[in-house]
């Protein structure tokens, strides 16, 4: 049995609905944003699962990670792949040319596409748009083409990634609408922040305002079961009842690498005739709380001042603002116990920022990136005033 457990009936639910939508689906077409907590396998979902599934169902699929590295500008990542994907069509023979011919689509054969522009110009100044570009695409493929951009709230975050979205939205806009056109652009987009994602359907000035934005569907009873079994086909016997595991599981907020944590310790430290349904809730419990943990110490080791800033960040309720304000730096001061200078709190914010720990929501505007962390945060603060 693989580690990965799968989910092709899910995925191929998403795939048809998104490629050939009811007329209640029609708005997907628009836009597909799925939201879910962080390490809760929704890269995994994409890369094995729903990929496969559109390109079963004939779509041409890109995939971006605009984790991959934080440091670079989203815009440049979605370039690149862009340019990939028509870099790999020119070439003769090439495995998504091969794909394409597969599934019967593409007409061009073993010879590869011809593009009226120079592939490294595209979405440079002079060159031609993305819209230009993804058309002449769709048009040669005379499939749907499917651009997932994984961690796209990361974009909203930048003017350079704010305009990358509203051209990818000119491209949409370009293609789909057009009678007879012989496949759609449709934009797929996943995050970790499930507010800021509804953000960019729900805002009127954000690119994909009106595009759908769903929860992203978590691993559950089944995954758990999948696990156990697994467990039991190696051998253990003092495993929990699947009612308990699935229990611990949510405990865990649905992260599978968690759940493998909890059930090492299980398997390592339960007594002689202890009973795994007693202590796996306890285990799930303590490992709740030193998940976040990691994270928390990642701010610590940037200093003191930086563990302030964060939590100022961490105890407001929406944006924090005003991060490097006169008074925001008196708040620094009090909380460190030495002189703050608001010229100090720049490179601070850079230093969070690069950790990947806060997040720029906006002009002034930062929020933490991790939700679950920020609860944690809370939680932990609370249980600390009450002592
Ligand atoms: N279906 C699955 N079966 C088994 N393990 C899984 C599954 N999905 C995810 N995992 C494991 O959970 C961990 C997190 O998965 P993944 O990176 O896909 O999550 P994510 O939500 O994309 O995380 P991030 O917020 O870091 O982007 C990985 O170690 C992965 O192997
Ligand atoms: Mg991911």
């Amino acid at each position: 049995m693989s580690s990965i457990y799968r989910r092709p009936e899910l995925a191929a639910q998403m795939s048809r609905q998104l490629l050939n939508p009811g007329v209640l689906d029609e708005g997907l077409r628009s836009g597909l944003f799925l939201s879910g907590l962080r390490r809760t396998g929704k890269t995994t979902f994409l890369l094995n699962d729903l990929v496969p599934a559109l390109e079963e169902a004939g779509a041409l699929v890109m995939y971006v990670d605009l984790w991959s590295d934080t440091q670079t500008n989203p815009a440049v990542l979605v370039l690149a792949a862009v340019r990939r994907t028509l870099a790999e069509l020119q070439t003769p023979a090439s495995s998504m040319l091969r794909k394409l011919k597969r599934v019967g689509s593409a007409d061009v054969g073993a010879f590869g596409f011809k593009f009226g522009f120079k592939i490294d110009s595209v979405g440079t100044e002079g060159g031609p748009t993305l819209a230009r570009a993804l058309t002449e695409l769709v048009d040669q493929a005379r499939t749907n083409v499917v651009l997932i951009v994984d961690e796209v709230q990361q974009a909203i975050t930048s003017d350079d990634g704010n305009q990358m979205l509203l051209a990818l939205k000119a491209a949409r806009d370009a293609i789909n609408p057009r009678p007879g056109t012989p496949g759609h652009f449709i934009f797929i987009g996943t995050g970790s922040h499930r507010a800021l994602v509804s953000e960019l359907t729900a805002r009127r000035n954000q690119a994909f305002a009106g595009a759908t934005s769903v929860p992203y569907p978590v691993l559950d009873a089944d995954y758990v079961g999948h696990l156990l079994k697994r467990l039991q086909q190696e051998g253990a016997v003092r495993l929990p009842t699947l009612e308990v595991a699935v229990q611990a599981f949510a405990t865990l907020g649905n992260r599978p690498e968690e759940m493998l944590k909890a059930l090492r310790q299980l398997s390592r430290h339960l007594p002689p005739g202890g009973n795994p349904d007693e202590h796996l809730p306890v285990i799930a419990a303590t490992l709740r709380s030193t998940a976040a943990d990691i994270e928390l110490m990642k701010v610590e080791q940037l200093g003191s001042l930086a563990t302030a800033v964060f939590e100022r960040i961490a105890s407001t309720k929406g944006d924090a603002r005003g991060l490097f304000s006169a008074d925001a730096a008196a708040d620094y001061t009090k909380a460190i116990g030495r002189e703050v200078r608001v010229e100090e709190i720049q490179p601070i914010v850079n230093d969070l920022l690069a950790a990947n720990l806060i997040m720029r929501k906006g002009h002034g505007m930062y929020g933490v990136t991790d939700p679950f962390v920020q609860e944690m945060w809370r939680e932990k603060k609370a249980l600390d005033d009450t002592l």
